[in-house]
């Protein structure tokens, strides 16, 4: 695996021989190699392929009940002369979105043998929810029944507003179906083409087996004959791994179609594009379907379905003008396969405007069938529907969006206490100090290494002292071992993961032989907070925050290095049902120890930061992700920043890569590079493999260094946009980074791109460079709007693609006009010290005028949830010639004191781009409070192919109050 290796054996090989990267496919499932994917797909054929299919669903009418904003009945599947009963629930919801559940009678019941004397429960799972969901359940009781249906259908409609009539779904009843429909016409549709499958629970019927004479040998099985393939229905052996099945087959699998929808987005995480792939072949297209199967995937290959460490199957569809999404609620291992068809595209019908449909196809292992559907319409009714579900992403503490330093390994607590030296020496900006897995005794979390952190206490006072953070890994393996309390307890309280048999599961990860604690336990959620209490996990201090890594979980010599799919969780739900879900309640149960350090703390405490590997929905709500093990290549440079935009329209947009690439390493340009992007990122944190070089941005020298540190130095000028951007976030949902379609939803040929973002509403719209030696980018422009250089504010206008200069030196940076956004301008080397420093203010003037927004608060504590924030709206009105400041937002009993604190913190220049011709050095007006006076100002002609600007120097008015300045 990836064990650290010796550096001098690592130093003779890379002189030896170029360095391969190379994903170990072998390790990894195919569809085909996963028995419920390759039979839904071979149902997905045989549905396909027979003239005359019929979808063996049919709703029964007379169950149907509609009441209260929920439909139930039960849908009946036919296998030969017997019917399985499958109750099914379509719930319309307040905010507008609605949920399709199906369940299964026999299993719901416990109706059912488990073979091999399993202790697992016979249900399939429903719990994903109390994991996933945290609100927006709430039934919409106006929802109504349609009199004037056709026959054979059920009508409901419902929708928001005082209307609630914009919806409706259309249900089928036999084969069963579901049209949502918005305003009149179809935008999704659950099981148009008959894939719904449910496996209904059967018992085995053992064949017998002829006998062979003595001396003969058996004949070969005879090839599969009518019926279904039951090869894997009972046991599957993979990679010398054999999952026992105690429950039999029982996968779950719909389509889902997005008429006149040719781009769908999301169902992180992959290693692709934004604009998800056809995965049915093809040119250009994946042979395999997007798999999600939280997994530790060693070099990970770009530009592939396979799956990651993370899973959010969350999915949008878009169309000129309209966007819809679909939440598939499953913990499960589960594939989606997407095909699109166009038709009418014939150049002889003229006329005929080409019409492409989007076909997917949802595959789970085991679990409940659950689904909500959001019809829109525009991409921010989608993200915000899913986050009212879902949780929106939590709000960080300033830090956590600033810099973070990090390597495999920081070596003792003097290393630490260098590096942070350095960092002050050259003047380079950065806010955490991290430490990887070698800080501790022998791999024993909650210890130190007693030779290397001899006083880990000291480290940490030394940090604080800066106001800098240390953030220290803890893993959810614990080393199988003598004399360590934290096994002994794990194992004493029955708080770990059981295998099969009930039994303490053991296997490999960092430590060797290790166990896994259960934190779907409650019980194991109240143990691992206590040991997070300072006089537990001595030498940590209010300053110490967490790092969750292998929570998948990573397990070395598991099954597709993780668990088996038999063991046992709380509850003895199968590891099968809830894998996804694994790495979440790891993170949870971490968050849950940061509040709770302390009493103190407990009563006032400050926002936990746990960064994640593993994911799923609902882990926004407790901290960052970053995209795992990536390479120090080009190639992962460029990858990246589609992960990253995906993730931010998939509802968890506080994501990051590593900066410079784990694996290998980078070129100093390439380094570079990754700082600059890195800039862009939600989190923002360099790291490195254990075998690398140092790489500290101080060690690559001049130009570098200094490049490297204007890098940092704008994202620390621009926290305060950043802020505001995951204000947003935390309260809509919108994505902190943005594709072009979501800000232009309206404009076709940028739906695909993936390669350039937008900051929050800021305007700024960032490209980073990912090729080596280039010297300009094309930036696409998606409007006629005029966008300025940030650094030069040359003009670049018109739809379409513009190059852009970008010399080593540059990260090429536009703002859009008609945006204002707040700055921070005095260079600092943390964002602690920046807390008291006045604001700068950049107003790019776009013909109607220009707005924007400030949000600050205390930057760590929860007193923001009693309104201790300022929140601002600055508006410029080219008419008027005037820009001011209005307060935004309700007021809450910490709103004041909070306000007062900031009375000295001052706006110390207006920046404005793009100023009328006329425009002439002077004085403005000044109003605030009721006191008016002047400030100067000072215009600078741009000159060719560059903006006017002008200069508003001390306006003397402070941050949190109404003031006003005028021009004209
Ligand atoms: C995993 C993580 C990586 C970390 C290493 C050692 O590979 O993805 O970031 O450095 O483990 O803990």
């Amino acid at each position: 695996m990836r064990r650290a290796r010796s550096p001098l054996l690592l130093l003779v090989l890379s002189l030896l021989l170029p360095v391969a990267w190379m994903v170990k496919h072998e390790n990894f499932k195919t569809c085909d190699q996963s028995g419920f994917c390759k039979r839904n797909r071979q149902y997905a054929d045989t549905a396909a392929s027979t003239s005359g299919w019929k979808a063996p669903y049919s709703l029964d009418p007379a169950t149907i009940v509609v009441k209260n904003g929920q439909l139930t009945g039960t849908i009946l599947k036919t296998v030969g002369s017997d019917t399985v009963r499958l109750p099914l629930t379509i719930s319309f919801l307040e905010s507008g979105s609605a949920r399709v559940t199906i369940d299964e009678e026999k299993r719901l019941s416990g109706d059912i043998e488990l073979r091999h004397d399993s202790k697992a429960r016979k249900e399939r799972y429903n719990e994903a929810g109390q994991y996933a969901l945290v609100d927006g359940l709430g039934l919409n009781t106006k929802a109504t029944l349609c009199s004037t249906a056709e026959k054979g259908t059920t009508v409901v409609g419902y929708g928001v507003g005082e209307k609630n009539d914009a919806f409706e779904a259309v249900i089928h009843h036999a084969p069963f179906s579901v049209e949502f429909k918005r305003h009149g016409t179809t935008q999704v549709q659950l099981n148009k083409h008959g894939l719904l499958n449910v496996e209904h629970w059967r018992p085995k019927v053992e064949k017998a087996v002829p006998e062979v004479p003595e001396g003969e040998t058996a004949p070969p099985p005879k090839p599969q004959e009518e019926g279904e393939d039951e090869s894997t229905w009972w046991e599957e052996t993979f990679g010398g791994n054999t999952d026992t099945k105690p429950r039999g087959p029982e996968s779950i699998a719909l389509d889902i179609s997005f008429p006149g929808y040719s781009h769908v987005y999301g169902i992180p995480e992959h290693a692709s594009s934004m604009d998800l792939k056809q995965t049915r072949g093809g040119d250009g297209n994946y042979n395999e379907p997007y798999r999600l199967y939280n997994a530790d995937v060693f070099e990970y290959e770009l530009d592939s379905p396979m799956t990651l460490y993370g899973s959010i199957p969350f999915m949008q569809a878009h169309r000129k003008n309209s966007t819809v999404g679909v939440f598939w609620l499953n913990g499960a291992e589960t594939w989606v396969d997407i095909v699109k068809k166009t038709t009418g595209s014939n150049p002889l019908s003229l006329g005929t405007k080409a019409v492409t449909d989007t076909q997917t196809h949802w595959i789970s292992e085991s679990g409940q069938l659950d689904v909500f559907v959001f019809l829109g319409p525009h991409p921010e009714d989608v993200v915000r529907s899913y986050g009212e579900l879902t949780g929106y992403t939590a709000m960080p503490q300033e830090f956590a969006i600033a810099y973070h330093q990090c390597r495999w390994n920081y070596v003792s607590d003097a290393d630490v206490i260098d590096v942070d030296r350095k960092m002050d020496k050259y003047q380079i900006p950065y806010d955490v100090i991290w430490l990887d897995i070698e800080y501790t005794d022998g791999k024993k979390y909650f210890t130190w290494d007693p030779l290397t952190f001899v006083k880990p206490e000291e480290m940490t006072a030394h940090l604080a002292k800066r106001d800098r953070k240390l953030v220290t890994i803890i893993d959810p393996h614990i080393k199988n071992t003598d004399n360590y309390p934290v096994v002994d307890e794990l194992k004493s309280k029955g708080l770990a993961t059981k295998n099969k048999d009930g039994d303490i599961y053991e296997g490999w990860c960092w430590p060797g032989s290790s166990h896994w604690i259960d934190c779907f336990n409650p019980a194991a959620i109240t143990w691992w907070k206590g040991l997070f209490k300072y006089d537990k996990f001595k030498g940590t201090a209010p300053n110490t925050f967490i790092w969750n890594d292998m929570n998948e979980p990573s397990v070395f010599n598991g099954p597709e290095t993780t668990m088996p799919k038999d063991n046992l969780h709380y509850g003895n739900w199968e590891h099968r049902d809830v894998h996804n879900i694994n790495g979440m309640t790891f993170q949870n149960a971490t968050y849950q120890a940061l509040l709770a350090r302390n009493k103190a703390e407990e009563k006032n405490p400050r926002r936990p930061f746990v960064l994640t590997r593993a994911f799923f929905p609902g882990s926004q709500r407790l901290g960052a992700m970053w995209t795992g093990d990536n390479l120090a290549e080009w190639s992962h440079l460029a990858a990246a920043l589609p992960m990253i935009l995906n993730q931010g329209i998939s509802g968890y947009p506080f994501a990051g890569a590593d900066v410079g690439g784990f694996f290998g390493n980078p070129s100093k340009e390439l380094l570079t590079r990754w700082y600059q992007a890195g800039a862009f990122y939600p989190f923002f944190r360099g790291h490195a493999h254990i075998d690398t070089r140092r790489r500290e941005p101080y060690l690559a020298g001049e130009p570098y260094t200094g490049i490297i540190t204007e890098a940092l130095r704008l994202r620390y000028a621009l926290l305060p946009a950043w802020y505001t951007a995951f204000h947003t976030a935390a309260t809509t949902g919108a994505p902190i980074v943005r594709p072009n379609f979501y800000v232009h939803p309206d404009d076709e040929a940028g739906f695909a791109l993936d390669d350039q973002l937008y900051l929050g509403d800021t305007g700024l719209l960032v490209k980073p460079v990912v090729h080596e030696g280039a010297d300009s980018v094309d930036i696409y422009l998606a409007d006629d709007t005029s966008y300025y250089d940030y650094a030069d504010y040359t003009v670049y206008q018109g739809k379409g693609s513009h190059k852009v200069p970008a010399p080593l030196e540059k990260l090429p940076v536009l703002m859009r006009a008609g945006h204002i956004f707040p700055r921070r301008d005095r260079p600092r080397r943390s964002s602690a010290l920046m807390r008291g420093d006045p604001y700068t203010l950049v107003v790019v003037l776009g013909k109607g005028g220009a707005e924007g927004e400030l949000y600050v608060d205390d930057g760590e504590t929860f007193e923001f949830q009693l309104g201790a924030y300022i929140h601002r709206k600055f508006v410029y009105e080219a008419e008027g010639e005037r820009l001011s400041s209005a307060d935004v937002g309700t007021k809450g009993k910490g709103t004041d004191r909070y306000v007062k604190g900031m009375e000295k913190v001052r706006v110390e220049r207006i920046v404005l781009v793009g100023v009328p011709a006329g425009w002439k050095s002077g004085t403005v007006k000044v109003t605030e409070g009721g006191k008016n006076w002047e400030a100067e100002v000072s215009v600078v002609k741009g000159g060719k192919g560059r903006a006017d600007t002008a200069v508003v120097r001390d306006p003397g008015v402070a941050i949190g109050r109404d003031w006003e300045v005028v021009f004209g």
